[in-house]
């Protein structure tokens, strides 16, 4: 009985998909789209997706050119691989400001209500000015430099307390990265370089895996049901724990506002008062359910990219002594050996900024644009 059951299951599934793919074969014939490789019937291109995607992607534009056309399943991509061709699009298009719904986009995203996933429109606009105001300015950048210093000089001061015996790295300058950060977010720092760091950096990862992780039901429609890898679970299951986490930062900092009676000036408090006001012009009054999807935007997008870059910077370093002593010399000369480097002195260490620089072209921490998407063509755009 089973059996049976499985093969008219089948059938049913080989035939929509035949006849799904043969409609979007004739809607998709009136389009003028780019050049691109062939794909097989109803998989596309989805074969040639690896685990170095963003180099497939550069070795098909070196055939297709620069605009070049995939089709992972039923889901059209267009690849612009030509700054000047993404620009001119973005600037053309504001529509393109969207981002295509996935499942990872819509089960840890808080159902695409947060800022990076949110489509264009005048929530799209809301939050991101309150970050370009709050955090990303120069004047934010300038007030939130203290932090980063104090954050940085423990780091160093552990290091050399610790310079004869064995330290992990890679922990210490995740959590420095993330105490920093969470400064900056809810006025405190959330972790020692102890358990609770290591659970979060291990919360960040297991994103990363989830988000890049193919779930095939994201390409084909039929198959979006099933969860046939088990990730959808795994992603409401991960999803639940952070808002856990969020939820917590926002009730301990509530109970220190209130103690305190006034704002510290960190993003929450901000987003607090924002919370408690009724909302003017452009900034609408906020809920619990605003805050914590941004607060998840910040936390998982500038904590691992940014220690991953200082780690590689650091490994490229030792793996080139010589590049290491440049460096040395550039700052002994400059700062001199009698206090620590400050950002402050960026400007005056033009190899430090190279090294910086070459970091980030050898080892982009998101070598691909997130996806755009259009609600107008319904086909994705990515960078
Ligand atoms: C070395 C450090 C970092 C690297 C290499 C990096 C890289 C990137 C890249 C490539 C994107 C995609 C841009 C796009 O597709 O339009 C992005 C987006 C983003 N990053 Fe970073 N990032 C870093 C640090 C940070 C930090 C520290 C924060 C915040 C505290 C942050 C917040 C964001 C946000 C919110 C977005 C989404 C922007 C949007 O949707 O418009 N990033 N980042």
């Amino acid at each position: 009985m089973a059996l049976i059951g499985a093969v008219i299951l089948l059938s049913f599934l080989v035939s929509v998909l035949l006849l799904r793919g043969s409609v979007q074969r004739s809607r998709r014939g009136h389009l003028p789209l780019p050049p691109g490789p062939k794909g097989w019937p109803v998989l596309g291109n989805l074969l040639q997706v690896g685990p170095n995607f963003h180099q497939t992607l550069y070795n098909l534009s070196k055939i297709h050119g620069p605009i070049l056309h995939l089709r992972l399943g039923s889901v059209d991509f267009i690849i612009v691989n030509s700054k000047a061709a993404a620009e001119t699009m973005l600037r053309i298009d504001l529509k393109f400001s969207s981002r295509p719904r996935t499942s990872a986009t819509y089960h840890v995203s808080y159902k695409q209500q947060d800022m990076v996933f949110t489509p264009y429109g005048p929530r799209w606009r809301m939050l991101r000015k309150l970050c370009a105001v709050h955090l990303f300015s120069n004047k934010a950048m300038e007030h939130l430099r203290p932090i980063r210093e104090d954050e940085v000089t423990r780091l160093v001061q552990k290091l050399s307390r610790n310079s004869s015996s064995l330290v992990d790295l890679s922990k210490e300058i995740h959590a420095c990265a993330t105490n920093a950060i969470s400064r900056v977010l809810v006025g405190r720092r959330v972790f020692e370089a102890g358990d609770k760091a290591q659970e979060f950096k291990g919360m960040i990862e297991e994103l990363m895996i989830l988000a890049s992780s193919i779930n095939i039901g994201d390409f084909i429609d039929v198959l979006r049901w099933f969860d046939l890898h088990g990730l959808v679970a795994k992603m409401k299951k991960f999803h639940q724990r952070f808002d856990n986490f969020l939820e917590r930062l926002i009730e301990e900092h509530r109970a220190g506002l209130t103690e305190t009676g006034s704002a510290n000036g960190d993003m929450l408090s901000i987003l607090i008062d924002l919370a408690n006001s009724q909302g003017n012009g452009d900034v609408v009054a906020l809920t619990d359910a605003d805050i914590k999807p941004l607060l998840q935007n910040m936390f998982i997008a500038g904590t691992e990219t940014s220690s991953n870059t200082v780690e590689f910077a650091i490994v490229e370093l030792i793996r080139q002594p010589e590049l290491l002593a440049r460096a040395q010399q550039e700052m002994d000369a400059v700062v001199g050996r009698g206090r620590l480097v400050t950002e402050g002195d960026l400007h005056n260490l033009p190899f430090l900024q190279a090294v910086v620089k070459e970091t980030f072209r050898c080892h982009p921490v998101a070598p691909l644009s997130l996806p755009a998407w259009s609600p107008r063509t319904s086909r994705s755009m990515a960078i």
